[in-house]
């Protein structure tokens, strides 16, 4: 946290606190922001990633806070299926003394490397299915409008003044540092140099006269906002840190540059002597998206969940939310944070040589197998580690054999020569264990695995709801195994179609294992778009018959029709996800990544 000691503030003081608290109100926020509870039908939703740094190549840990968003997002549309509630903005960040730096170290124009690079990150979330409906870069000339537009509403609000900033500030993350948050380490010619506690990054001692925002007139309405809204940050702990932080003081912020040191920005309006600081220009990208000033903002704004990784907690839990109330606007409804990537127990550098490009892995183990492998193994309250054996060892037993192997048991012609959705018989597997006949079949842990596979849909929505993703997929995975369970105990294979007494058995063991196939593809659709797709296609799931809406598991053993009995299946299209450990040289490079 910032602490006033680190700066000189001179200036114009004791503006006054506004109507702050009349400004803050939450009352047009939906209390559902993911929309799984009550009517969802009109819920709308806006889902954000941060916008990324240009000074670099994207890495595994940039398309993580990608894929987390979009598979948030794709969730809320099996939800409300209409495409016009739901909105989902990335972009790109490409202001800044960072990227000013990092273009003359590389003799590039700003805007040369801004394109460069911000090409590469459109290029990944294409190949990477990231299904955003909106692309932003600061530098567009609709951001500088809002930008500037949201800078004089601070100012006439009487939010900035004018003053001196001392200070060290690092350039790499772009934010100032008090003393107690600076060290000293040895650089490469021997000699100490300062740099950041938090990130090793070097700082420099900056003095100079800044505009400065009145940020500790909103400690209290900070306070305020997170007690009354348990849910803002999500996962907890990251919630109870902020109000930890708010616990200490907060210094007032300085907002601007001289534009003499820093040029590739957005000017001060009315004071091209100075450059606007590049997160708070950065921050505004979201409200740029959805047409802030105009008034068509308003109607989403309320709806938003920012999706962002714990080193920019601060920024978006503290700076942004206190910008937004000094313009008159309500905090962002949701800010869902994540921990870092590691790669073989190591922090992820250029310096260490150990950055993962994800587009190999999107080569070496599929778009959808490196997709469920991040959402499947990243777990949002803590770091996680990365490295090629594991991905082949998740991939290659949830994906290849328990899935697949589950679909091709169920569709191989040779247990289902028909090639149908065969029927369901009552009384071999009738609605309560009580009832089983002398025909029934089914035996308890059937109505165990026909319980559990009724009740994934709303415990997946809820792990979504509270941003656990991962514990979405392992329920998943964990319904998946128990239907092979079921699959294997009742061994259809050794049935026969033609005995009358086996075939009504037969064809209800494929009956509900088709069915439990039915929701595992349903509701894998957020996270492995085209496996899902695939899968459904295979047992003849038409594209209106995929949402949340419409998916109701096993009819026939609620005693309700079942649109899908005796219905053909779709065409075989081959394996449903290739194995990876087959071929041993795929298996030797990533044992070396
Ligand atoms: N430009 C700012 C964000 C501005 S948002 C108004 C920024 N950019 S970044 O490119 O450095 O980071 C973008 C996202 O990538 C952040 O959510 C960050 O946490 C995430 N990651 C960067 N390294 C990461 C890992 N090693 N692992 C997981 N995510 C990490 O910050």
């Amino acid at each position: 946290m910032l602490r006033i000691s680190a700066f000189r503030l001179l200036g114009r003081t004791g503006a006054s606190r506004l109507s702050l608290l009349e400004d803050f109100s939450l009352r047009h926020c939906s209390s559902d922001p993911l929309g799984v509870r009550g009517d969802t039908r009109d819920a709308r939703a806006y889902f954000t990633t941060p916008i990324f740094y240009v000074n670099a190549a994207p890495h595994i840990g940039h398309l993580y806070s990608a894929l987390l968003a979009d598979a948030l997002c794709r969730h809320h549309r099996l939800r409300v299926p209409s495409a016009a509630a739901t909105r989902f903005s990335t972009g790109t960040d490409e202001h800044g003394l960072k990227i000013q730096q990092a273009a003359a170290a590389a003799g590039l124009a700003p805007s040369e490397l801004c394109d460069r690079i911000s090409a590469q990150f459109q290029q990944l979330f294409r190949e990477a299915d990231i299904s955003s409906t909106d692309f932003i870069r600061t530098t567009e000339a609709r951001h500088r409008m809002a930008v500037q537009h949201f800078w004089g509403v601070l100012k006439a609000r009487g939010l900035l003044y004018k003053g001196l900033y001392e200070g060290w500030y690092c350039a790499s993350d772009e934010c100032f540092l008090p003393e107690a948050k600076v060290t000293r380490q040895r650089g490469p010619s021997g000699d100490l140099c300062p740099v950041s506690l938090e990130s090793g990054h070097p700082v420099s001692w900056t003095k100079e006269e800044n505009y400065i925002f009145r940020l500790s007139q909103f400690r209290e309405p900070l306070q305020r906002w997170l007690r009354g809204d348990p849910q803002a940050i999500t996962p907890e702990p990251f919630h109870h840190a902020v109000l930890q932080w708010l616990e200490e003081e907060l210094p007032d912020l300085s907002v601007s540059r001289r534009s003499s040191h820093l040029h590739w920005g957005i000017p001060v309006p009315g004071d091209d002597s100075q450059t606007i600081y590049v997160w708070l220009d950065a921050l505004v990208n979201y409200l740029t998206v959805i047409g802030y000033p105009n008034a068509e903002f308003k109607s989403w704004w309320p709806t938003t969940s920012h999706i962002i990784g714990k080193d920019i907690l601060k920024f978006h839990a503290i700076y942004w939310p206190a910008l937004l109330l000094g313009a008159g606007m309500s905090p962002p409804h949701r800010i869902c944070v994540h921990s870092h990537w590691t790669v073989c127990g190591q922090k992820m550098s250029k310096s260490l040589g150990n950055v993962v490009d994800p587009r190999t892995c999107l080569d070496r183990y599929t778009v959808d197998g490196f997709r469920y492998f991040l959402l499947r193994q990243g777990v949002p309250n803590w770091d996680c580690d990365y490295y090629g054996e594991k991905v082949v060892k998740l991939l290659d037993s949830e994906l290849a054999f328990a899935l697949g192997g589950l679909l091709n048991r169920c569709t191989a012609n040779r247990i289902n020569p028909s090639g149908t959705y065969p029927a369901f018989c009552t009384t071999c597997f009738p609605s309560e264990p009580g009832l089983v006949g002398p025909s029934g079949r089914a035996q308890a842990e059937d109505y165990a695995l026909v319980s559990a596979v009724a009740t994934l849909p709303k415990q997946v929505a809820d792990h979504y709801d509270n941003f656990q993703i991962y514990k979405a997929l392992e329920a998943v995975s964990s319904c998946v195994r128990q239907t092979n369970g079921f699959v294997q105990r009742h061994a259809p294979w050794k049935l026969n179609w033609e005995s009358p007494v086996d075939a009504p058995w037969l064809g209800t063991v494929l009956h509900v294992a088709l069915e439990c196939l039915r929701v595992f593809g349903t509701l894998l659709q957020p996270v492995t778009p085209s496996l899902a797709d695939k899968l459904l296609s295979r047992l003849g799931v038409s594209a209106t018959e995929r949402s949340l809406g419409e998916l109701h598991f096993l009819p026939r053993f609620y005693g309700h029709p079942c649109p899908f009995e005796g219905r053909r299946l779709g065409p075989e299209t081959g394996v449903l996800f290739p194995r990876l450990d087959r071929s041993r040289a795929w298996l030797v490079k990533a044992h070396k990544t």
